[in-house]
């Protein structure tokens, strides 16, 4: 069974409870981060919690909300080892497990609907990273990161 860790802020609040539902019916554990209602509070803390629990491996895969996904997904990708992509189709969505092997999905609360975030959740939950080539181009993004610790 997979761990998915989950946050929002308030702009992405909207499709927690869709993506949470969703992730269960697929089989997985769900770790809510946070936050737990619409009030208003800062993206990056909740981008770095659920990234942070990816990178450590407590959790296997993450995904974060915003009012755009942009935001959230940004203070993610700061974290050493997270591929955080903001995807606003099932199209992206199963291309950047496929290719990009993203270990967070970040969804725009209001940029996307809670049946489209439920689509987007199971494209890219059950779709699998093909290695071969893309290998080499994560080793570069990786190569990225250490040369600017
Ligand atoms: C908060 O109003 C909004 O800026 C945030 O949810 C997100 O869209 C940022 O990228």
């Amino acid at each position: 069974m997979k761990k998915v860790a989950i946050g929002c802020d308030h702009g992405g609040f909207v499709l927690k409870e869709r993506v949470v539902s969703t992730l269960k019916r697929l089989g997985a554990e769900v770790v809510d981060l946070g936050c737990y209602d619409q009030n208003s509070v800062d993206y990056p803390e909740y981008g770095k919690k659920v990234a942070v629990e990816v990178a450590s491996g407590r959790c296997d895969l993450g995904v974060v909300m915003c009012g755009t996904g942009i935001g959230i997904s940004i203070a993610a990708n700061k974290v050493r080892g997270i591929r955080a992509a903001v995807v606003t189709n099932t199209y992206m969505a199963k291309l950047t497990k496929n290719h990009n092997n993203a270990n967070i999905i970040a969804l725009g609360g209001r940029v996307i609907t809670p049946d489209e975030a439920e689509a987007i959740v199971e494209a890219w939950y059950t779709a699998e990273y093909e290695g071969g080539r893309h290998q080499r181009r994560l080793d570069m993004i990786t190569a990225i990161e250490e040369e600017n610790r």
